[in-house]
């Protein structure tokens, strides 16, 4: 990785990306179990939604939001209070099936927030970061990165 070319950038942002695509996929397997009315399978990709997000919101949050909160502070804070939100409606299928009957309707509506959430992120946070950022702060979302690990597997070099 080299810090004149932005390749260091574009390789963390790619895989940002990638897990808010993966994260999109998933919320589209949550529709359907909601049509089937199958709460059970909605816990599992609940749970499997909650995989992504934590590496993920680990970097943006430690690596990239710190880098950009001094020129965006409420945006940077609502993001990151989104992220709670979000977080909070996923842990109630952390250790089973929900027994709350409004929860598939409040786990619908936090995905909702999080697909407009995501959308902010890609066509706000990202460009942002990709014009304000430094070598410094790319190599602190890279050290972010690797303690967080990825959930994705990594495509071949
Ligand atoms: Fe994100």
């Amino acid at each position: 990785m080299c810090e004149y070319c932005g390749c260091q950038s574009l390789t963390a942002i790619d895989e940002l990306t990638r897990e808010h695509d993966e994260v999109v996929r998933l919320i589209g397997h949550l529709r359907s179990a909601r049509q089937e009315g199958v709460t059970p399978r909605m816990a599992e990709v609940a749970r499997e939604i909650a995989r992504v997000l934590g590496p993920h919101t680990e970097v943006e949050e430690q690596g990239l939001f710190p880098a950009l909160a001094g020129d965006f502070p409420e945006q940077i804070a609502a993001l990151a209070d989104e992220h709670r939100r979000i977080e909070a409606v996923l842990a109630e299928a952390a250790e089973g099936t929900p027994t709350d009957p409004a929860w598939p309707d409040r786990l619908l509506a936090a995905m909702a927030v999080l697909r407009d959430h995501i959308l902010k992120e890609q066509d706000g946070v990202f460009p942002a970061a990709l014009a304000h950022l430094g070598t410094e702060e790319w190599e602190a979302v890279e050290a972010t990165r690797a303690r967080a690990g990825s959930p994705l597997v990594r495509p071949a070099a």
